[in-house]
């Protein structure tokens, strides 16, 4: 049983939670952030399983350099995650209670939330509403996180795409077909657009640019220009086509590869294949640059909690990791810019983008 005061001899106690979709780095985030308090500061640290429900429902386990060692190269979180704050309670309200009388009894100094949007602002609420000194880092293989120009997860799920598109590249050339890759990224076309440049694909469909269907047709078409009888086309799952997009209906996910896996076959009269790689991009280990990034991220965090900065997401910058309030964030998800060199780079070199 933990002592439920905090003796001024007693050691800072920083809480850790990982939440909503998972992603790979969350490990080396979670070793970082308990090397540095535990190793550099002498804290306690206590990892709250499952998201915020573990926090709610008062799910934890002291986490120790034993406990991390080695988990860098792991894909997951050692924690387990989960989506929604209010669970086990009833309302938000009730659930952010819940959460700042868990944080009081166990005598926690700090709680650094690893998440995406919907982690960060309930973050906030535990900041605001219930004064809870945190700490927030951004997560998701979406990339699609306002306030920071890059999540980690996001260059190992493009490096899985990559790798699938180069495998769908010599069956494609075998078959003479169009292979049609759906990858994840609901709300922003990232994903789609780095695996894409990435994997030398001939078409990429982003949430940001809805689509022609003949657009899409004439570039599958073109084999001429390309130089050979097959093509590869990238479909971010919330892509959605012009006619689509003009009835303001709400997006429905993987809309767009269902009506091209239906329709390109007769207009583009070729033999189409559909792979959608869905979770597989959210598993594995992490590369080298996420965990990288992950670690640099959990060690910024401890930083700012050794200088008592609270209230903030821990971002990239440029080449800086700099705290944002976290009233800055959790907002609209961060679209690709129609100028980012990304899709300027799709375009330069006949990539087409349906439109
Ligand atoms: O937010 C990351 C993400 O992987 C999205 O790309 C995807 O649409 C969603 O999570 C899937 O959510 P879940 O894991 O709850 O099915």
């Amino acid at each position: 049983m933990i002592e439920h005061t905090r003796s001024h001899q007693q050691p800072r106690r920083i809480g850790l939670l990982t939440a909503g979709g998972d992603c790979q780095a969350l490990n080396p985030a979670l070793r970082a952030l308990t090397l540095g308090a535990c190793v550099t500061h002498d804290w306690e640290v206590y990892g709250f399983k499952d998201g915020y429900l573990g926090l709610q429902e008062g799910r934890f386990k002291r986490l120790t350099p034993a406990h991390v060692a080695g988990i860098q190269g792991i894909g997951g979180t050692i924690l387990g995650t989960g989506r929604g704050q209010s669970g086990s309670v009833g309302s938000i309200d009730e659930a952010v209670e819940r959460c700042r009388e868990v944080y009081d009894d166990l005598g926690l100094s700090t709680l650094i939330c690893l998440g995406g949007d919907g982690t960060q602002r309930f973050a906030r609420r535990l900041h605001e509403q219930a004064g809870l000194n945190i700490i927030t880092l951004p997560k998701t293989i979406d990339n699609d996180i306002r306030g920071t120009d890059v999540t980690f997860g996001f260059d190992t799920a493009t490096h899985i795409a990559a790798e699938a598109i180069d495998r769908l590249h010599t069956t494609a050339s075998s078959h003479h077909r169009v292979m049609l890759l759906e990858v994840m990224g609901r709300n922003a076309g990232w994903l789609a657009a780095a695996s894409a440049l990435a994997g030398g694909a001939d078409v990429a469909l982003l949430p940001e640019i809805p689509y022609r269907l003949d657009r899409v047709v004439d570039a599958v078409k073109d084999d001429v220009s390309r130089g050979r009888s097959y093509s590869i086309v990238v479909i971010a799952e919330g892509a959605v086509s012009e006619e689509r997009a003009a009835t303001g209906a709400p997006v429905r996910l993987h809309s767009a590869a269902m009506e091209l896996v239906e329709q390109l076959p007769e207009l583009a009269a070729a033999e189409v294949r559909l792979t959608s790689l869905g979770h597989v991009m959210r598993g594995g280990s992490p590369t080298s640059t996420d965990r990288i990034l992950a670690s640099q991220l959990g060690a910024r965090a401890i930083e700012l909690a050794e200088a008592e900065v609270y209230g903030v997401m821990v971002s990239v910058q440029g080449a800086e990791l700099k705290p944002v309030p976290l009233t800055e964030v959790g907002g609209e998800p961060r679209s690709v810019p129609l100028d980012h060199p990304l899709i300027t780079s799709l375009r330069a070199i006949g990539t087409a983008l349906g439109n």
